[in-house]
């Protein structure tokens, strides 16, 4: 007989965690700039809103709850030391398209083991798509009731492909990724929907053949690197270097591309 086992308690409590604070920014989305209150942090284009604040403490309250000596890194400044795992939480990685209301934001909540990650969910509220993995255990995609394993895309030639990219809030790494787009943009699609999680998510579920991006920072890939990997794709630093959660510039992809980016890009 072969036992399906449910989500680990770890999946299951991110879940949870990353569905409240999702539709609680959900609710928020349509208040006016000014109710978001809206505060900028290391440049002019680097925004944190009351919605930032309000996810991440509801997030790192539940997670607090469950699991009361894990460790805790946030991108809003919530941190507590832990043994032997970590979370790492985005509580809005889209934070420009949100001050906007542009409904293409996600939440973002990974979990690592001693440097390795074990753990991702990723919700995108607008869509109310939650994409989760767990090491070992493959990647999916959870839509009301409906759920459904992920894999990459099987496009093996960058010309037919759509590739993602981000526009770093810092201007230097702005630059140095305007170049590559430049280069790309003569052999494939590139977006830039403004939220690096839902490109690696979209990576991981075969709606994008790669992402890339200069500058991130661990929060705002973690979780969506677990899910590439498990959907069965390949993520590395930009020069096709083995990947870790110090890594500031990724590159993720079906796998079958990967190369061929990585020479594109340098
Ligand atoms: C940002 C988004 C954006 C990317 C930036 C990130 P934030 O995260 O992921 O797509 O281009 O580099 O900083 O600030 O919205 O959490
Ligand atoms: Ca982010
Ligand atoms: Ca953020």
């Amino acid at each position: 007989m072969v036992v399906v086992k449910g989500p680990s308690a770890f999946v299951s409590t991110a879940i949870d965690a990353a569905l409240q604070a999702g539709k609680l920014l959900q609710q928020m989305l349509p208040e006016s700039r000014a109710s978001k209150d809206v505060a900028t942090k290391r440049n002019p284009s680097d925004f944190v809103t009351r919605g930032d604040r309000m996810a991440e403490a509801l997030i790192a309250r539940m997670l607090r709850e469950r699991f009361p000596d894990h460790g805790i890194l946030a991108e809003e400044g919530t941190s507590h030391a832990g043994a032997e795992y970590r979370w790492i939480i985005d509580p809005i990685d889209g934070t420009t398209n949100f001050v906007h209301g542009v409904p293409l934001f996600a939440v973002s909540i990974a979990l690592e083991q001693r440097q390795e990650l074990v753990a991702g969910v990723i919700y995108h509220p607008s869509m109310d798509e939650l994409f989760g993995a767990e090491r070992g255990r493959g990647a999916f995609l959870r839509h009301g009731e409906h759920q459904e394993p992920l894999k990459v895309s099987g496009i093996g030639e960058v010309t037919q492909s759509m590739v993602a990219t981000g526009q770093p809030h810092d201007v230097e790494e702005t630059g140095r990724n305007v170049a590559q787009i430049e280069r790309l943009a003569h052999t494939a699609s590139v977006r830039i929907t403004g939220s690096a999680a839902l490109h690696l998510a979209y990576v991981a579920a075969g709606r994008l053949e790669a992402f890339w991006e200069p500058g991130l920072s661990s929060w705002d890939y973690a979780a969506g690197a677990l899910l590439v990997m498990e959907a069965g794709g390949r993520i590395s630093d930009m020069q096709g270097r083995t990947f870790h959660l110090d890594c500031h510039d990724v590159l993720a992809t079906n796998g079958r591309i990967h190369d061929e980016m990585v020479r594109l890009l340098a």
